[in-house]
């Protein structure tokens, strides 16, 4: 049956169809442009198999992530690639049965990355992009032309194909906005200076894709403003829009918000609300005169179906929503919408992963990328039932718990405290994130569902074990603060005092909150570089307190830089002047009024004044009932923290293979 037939009346709007210029698109959700990394430059069958999973999930549109052109070194897919074209034909042939449609976009990055033989990167003008760093050269009127027949080469393959259209990507600072913007584009000839001069390129490439794509496709542009002094502004954007509308060049409106200055924008984590974006899409949203896609942390049809109803846009982007779980249109319909697993905004797996290790992945959906083997369609009945017990309620121990109850096993999972989520529900008392116990929320409402065996407040140790004699346990207990002083990048040391009063970890600064008196400044010791240390210190800031940040890292929590969390964290702790950053440093000693702090490459000691000391350092993996299940006639599964403190990521992934390998 089609989606929309079976429309809940509530959201009449977002499941209703809609014509982007000749395409019907079956309802107004969509998945914008997204660079994954998992087709590895083409359409290979791993990213076709990440896209129907999400057609199959009942998602309207997809807009699949830009396609370098040219000589840019762009990381995702490459027009002309081997396969790019068959890639195509398949998924469209494999989406058709879904209704879902697909259009490419097609981008040049322009400053932001060097040229593939190494030359300068190319731009409107001599300017200096935010990822390189290196000068690039204003294009000639040659390279110009060139550009356009690599843009009308990329656009054909979508149409060879069998791709519904094509989107030119002119936000985030790459290219096309570099010509747009007055903050790069300082030529004097007919490509620079004025408005007219600066849409130059972008009209005559529009032109020349509309021409050389059939009637039948459609064609529509991204977008987004620029929130620096002498940069687009909303308005400005509106203006550009009308320009390319007036003259048909588009069939449709992308806008987005930020560029590589501030990527934070352009994929706003945790502490972005829902519709972070809008108020800046309103000047274009609103007066647009083709149909408008807005984006913005979007996750349920709910939200979109209220950003339709206010007029603010006409389709509504659910791009890491649908990362976290590829069925949300067709769960909804279904009346399901508990069963939705939640993106929580952490910015890890996805735009993480692809930063750190060249592919997206997730960190509350396994699957990712790895669709052909691990959709969670594909999770049938073992052949073998069994009696499983998962101990430890955290993340790694729900997801393990969740995956063997659906594989059929009898689960018991027991818990030692009166409540699951493990280190998660401290995580969420942190300002600005509590949206991250939304995964934990949902993991317990699944075993619920799936019909474990739950037992709170149950501590378990080899003896209870043995007496219950399951076929298989699962460990998860997890890991708890180290507060030994003792520092990563300084090998033997071990910082002196710590058992003075004034000595904190961040879990019992979150946890005991306004109960206890913190004084008026406080240091935050940070070994990890991750988001402990930033969140006591944001509680910290919060409370009044003075923050002196003490790191031996190069910068200030470098393990958040890739979920672009850093310098969103940093803006916000800033913000009242009460915040001072030591990095390079190290913890040499805890006493009465303070810390005694060294640069680690030199210099002496100096004092912090500080009444509250939070040492943040990695944690300890809580190892006690694994080590007594040495000799255990059983099969016993370490998961998560226990095995090795790391991440939320890693620690629902291992429950999740633990409980598929059962
Ligand atoms: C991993 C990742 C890669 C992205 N790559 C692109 C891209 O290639 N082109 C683009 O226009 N936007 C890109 N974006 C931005 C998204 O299209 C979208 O604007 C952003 O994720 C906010 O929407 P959401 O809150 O619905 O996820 C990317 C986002 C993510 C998470
Ligand atoms: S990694 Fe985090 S932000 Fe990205 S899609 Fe998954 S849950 Fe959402």
């Amino acid at each position: 049956m089609h989606p929309v037939e079976n429309a809940p009346a509530n959201l009449s709007r977002v499941l209703s169809p809609i014509a982007i210029g000749p395409i019907h698109i079956p309802n107004r959700v969509v998945r914008t442009g997204h660079g994954t990394g998992i087709g590895k430059g083409t359409m290979n069958p791993a990213l076709i198999a990440y896209h129907v999973e999400r057609a199959r999930g009942g998602v309207g549109l997809t807009i699949i992530e830009a396609l370098a052109v040219g000589t840019s070194a762009y990381p995702f897919l490459v027009s002309g690639a081997p396969g790019l074209v068959e890639g195509y034909r398949d998924l469209v042939a494999l989406c058709a049965p879904y209704g879902m449609k697909i259009f490419q976009q097609i981008g040049h990055l322009g400053n932001e990355i060097p040229e593939l033989d190494g030359s300068p990167p190319w731009s409107s003008s001599d300017s200096v992009g935010a990822m390189v760093g290196i000068p690039s050269q204003a294009m000639s009127l040659a390279q110009m032309d060139f550009l356009v027949e690599c843009y009308v080469r990329a656009a054909r393959d979508c149409a060879d194909g069998g791709l519904d259209g094509v989107e030119l990507h002119m936000a985030h600072g790459y290219l096309l906005q570099q010509f747009l913007s007055p903050l790069y584009n300082r030529r004097k000839d007919a490509y620079g200076g004025s408005f007219e001069n600066r849409m130059r390129l972008p009209v005559r490439l529009l032109e020349a894709v509309r021409a050389a794509i059939p009637e039948t496709m459609a064609l529509g542009v991204r977008l987004s403003s620029e929130p620096f002094e002498g940069g687009l502004s909303p308005e400005d954007i509106k203006c550009i829009a009308d320009h390319f509308a007036d003259r048909g060049l588009i069939d449709f409106l992308n806008l987005s918000s930020g560029t590589d200055y501030n990527p934070h924008k352009i994929i706003g984590a945790m502490h972005e609300p829902a519709g972070y974006e809008l108020e800046g899409d309103r000047p274009a949203a609103h007066a647009s005169k083709v149909p408008v896609i807005v984006t913005g942390r979007f996750r349920t049809l709910e939200e979109a179906e209220q950003v339709i109803r206010e007029g603010d846009g006409d389709l509504v982007g659910m791009t890491r929503a649908h990362i976290a779980d590829p069925a949300i249109v067709r769960k909804t319909i279904e009346g399901r919408t508990d069963d939705v697993r939640p993106c929580i905004g952490c910015n890890h797996g996805c735009i993480g992963g692809l930063l750190t290790g060249g592919q997206i992945g997730c960190t509350v959906n396994v699957a990712v990328g790895l669709e052909a083997t691990l959709s969670e369609d594909l999770i049938g009945p073992s052949e073998n039932p069994r009696r499983v017990l998962v101990v430890g309620g955290g993340p790694s121990g729900l997801e393990a718990a969740r995956v063997a109850a659906m594989r059929g096993h009898t689960v018991v999972l027991a818990e030692a405290s009166p409540h699951l989520g493990g280190a998660v529900n401290i995580a969420a008392l942190a300002p600005r994130r509590a949206g991250i116990a939304d995964i934990v929320h949902w993991l317990e409402r699944e075993v619920r569902r799936c019909g474990v065996d739950i037992r709170l407040s149950t501590y378990v140790d080899a003896e209870d074990i043995a007496d219950y004699a399951p076929d298989a346990v699962i460990v998860a207990t997890g890991s708890l603060p180290r507060l030994d002083g003792a520092q990563h990048r300084s090998p033997g040391l071990l910082a002196r005092g710590m058992d003075h009063a004034s000595v904190v970890s961040s879990h019992e600064v979150l946890t005991e909150g306004s109960n206890r008196n913190w004084g008026s400044r406080a240091v935050v010791f940070d070994d990890t570089g991750h988001y402990e240390a930033v969140a006591a210190a944001e509680y910290l800031v919060a409370r009044g307190l003075a923050v002196t940040f003490v790191t031996p890292h190069k910068s200030f929590a470098p393990g958040l830089e890739p979920a672009l969390s850093d310098e969103a964290a940093l803006e916000r702790l800033a913000a009242d002047g009460n915040l001072r950053l030591i990095t390079y440093g190290e913890l040499l000693s805890v006493g009465d009024g303070g810390v005694e702090v060294r640069h680690r490459f030199g210099g002496g000691a100096f004092h912090v004044d500080a009444d509250t000391v939070v040492f943040v350092s990695h944690n300890a993996p809580n190892r006690d009932l694994i080590d007594g299940l040495a000799d255990a006639p059983f099969p016993v599964i370490a998961v998560g923290d226990v095995r090795s403190p790391r991440y939320l990521q890693t620690a629902i992934r291992e429950g999740h293979m633990a409980a598929r390998s059962l």
